[in-house]
């Protein structure tokens, strides 16, 4: 293939968008491809239709620059690209855990049906292993016997609110199923990030959609770990902040992923662990799906701890309380409330008569769009006032550098529970708040 492949990217969610941008960013021609008119259109304008730090910068450069172009289609993509990144979302189905893959099936022989010279078609999203094998034998048919189409597979690692750095330096890139040709169209694509360093691991098409999942399940455990772990601290009287800091110092171990609170939420990992579990069932490993399974319960348990914390703070009873929240994106940096743990609590206690304001930085939009019978507040101290409990549900600065001095004026009853062990509760004591905080002492 040729030594400055043209891209396309199909597919512009979080992962999508910023991969076009990327790639545009690492000197390639590049289009962004979806089925969202609206979306193609704000995108085409050099507008990032979520919230994604860094993102505009790379995006009206390169839309400027005409490096970068957006269309909703996917035919003339299919012709004008020679490598193309499948990039569209993989849900959990509304019926099961296990994962919706109609827009990748979809996706895939889209492009297939329209390819008139030698392709690479690269996925990118997140499948259950043997997906990619199934869809090479699905587009086989379709494809001209004289070109040259392969189908591999390269998983992407990048976290929301910092996908940008993630995407053009990741910690690793994994090829799947690659011939050498494809390797070396990939290596050439990725030549930036290789020559800083990054490592390259070349495996067959399982090892790789298995390598994603494996580490979304991985980080989700090290979560459900701590919070296990943090209920024994609450029962014992000990501090799993604390002892999260002197777990981290092992570098075995390590502290990322050791903060305990509210749990994980988010477009990924409640889902991904849960497709993972499904998948381990139906090829009998009925022990990582039952390992899995702990994850997640202990997960969402995490979430009713917070609502009885409340209710407690509260004398036993939320009816016609006022509930002063804050946030709502699933964690810091994001406006992204899919499967957010904040909104969950939010709306668990506005169920039971509570009633709730939410304030989050940059998440209030979305966040209403999903829950339109929760108040919405528009500052920390609108959401603070006159509150019988106040929830810190996720950990932006502007909560951590909240004075808890000037907080506690606002309300005839200083309460606060921190569901994320971020606050620095002596502080807040000090200021008059009786404090509660998951996996802490009373
Ligand atoms: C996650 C992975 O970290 C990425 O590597 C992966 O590419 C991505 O999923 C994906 O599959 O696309 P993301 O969903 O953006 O990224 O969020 P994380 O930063 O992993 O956080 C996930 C959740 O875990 C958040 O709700 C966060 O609040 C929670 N969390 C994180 C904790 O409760 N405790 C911690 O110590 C760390």
């Amino acid at each position: 293939m040729d030594s400055n492949p043209r891209v396309s990217v199909i597919g512009t969610g979080y992962l999508g968008a910023t991969h076009a941008a990327a790639m545009a960013e690492l000197g390639f021609e590049v289009v962004g491809v979806d089925t969202d008119q609206a979306k193609i259109d704000a995108l085409a304008a050099g507008k990032v239709p979520f919230y994604e730090p860094g993102l505009d910068v790379l995006l009206q450069r390169h839309t400027e620059s005409g490096r970068l172009r957006f269309t909703t289609d996917l035919a003339e993509a299919a012709r004008w690209a020679d490598v193309h990144f499948v990039c569209v979302g993989t849900p959990q189905r509304a019926t099961s855990h296990a994962a919706d893959l109609s827009y990748v099936e979809a996706a895939v022989t889209g492009l297939a049906a329209h390819l008139d010279h030698d392709a690479l078609i690269v996925g990118k999203s997140t499948v259950p292993v043997g997906t990619a094998a199934r869809l090479r034998e699905l587009i086989r048919p379709q494809v001209p016997t004289d070109l040259r189409v392969e189908l591999v597979w390269n998983p992407e690692f990048l976290r929301e609110g910092k996908a940008v750095h993630d995407t053009l330096h990741p910690d690793r890139i994994v090829l799947g199923g690659t011939s050498p040709e494809a390797e070396a169209t990939l290596r050439t694509l990725y030549a930036g990030p290789i020559a800083e360093g990054t490592p390259v691991v070349v495996a067959d098409l399982p090892t790789a959609e298995l390598v994603k999942v494996s580490a979304n399940a991985f980080l989700a455990t090290k979560i459900s770990f701590v919070n296990a772990i943090a209920a024994v601290c609450e029962a014992a009287g000990a501090d799993v902040t604390v002892l999260a800091d002197a777990l981290g110092h092992d570098v075995r171990i390590g502290r990322q992923f050791l903060d305990a609170g509210l749990g994980f939420g988010g477009g990924c990992l409640p889902k991904d662990i849960r497709a993972l579990m499904h998948r381990s069932r139906e090829l009998g490993a009925h022990r990582a799906a039952a390992l899995l399974q702990q994850v997640d319960e202990i997960n969402m348990a995490q979430r009713g701890r917070t609502v009885a914390m409340a209710v407690e703070a509260c004398g036993g009873s939320v009816l016609n309380r006022r509930v002063g929240v804050l946030g709502a994106a699933f964690k810091p940096g994001t406006d992204d409330v899919r499967d957010s743990p904040a909104l969950n609590v939010a709306a668990a206690l506005h169920l039971q008569g509570a009633q709730v304001t939410v304030y989050d930085p940059q998440a209030g939009e979305t966040a209403r769009r999903t829950f339109p019978t929760l108040g919405f507040a528009t500052s920390t101290r609108e959401a603070v006032e006159g509150t019988d409990v106040v929830l810190l549900l996720t950990e932006w600065d502007e909560f951590l550098g909240a004075d808890p001095a000037q907080l506690a004026g606002l309300t005839a009853h200083p309460r606060v529970i921190d569901a994320r062990g971020r606050l620095d509760l002596g502080r807040w004591s000090a200021a008059g708040w009786e404090v509660r905080g998951l996996g802490r002492a009373a």
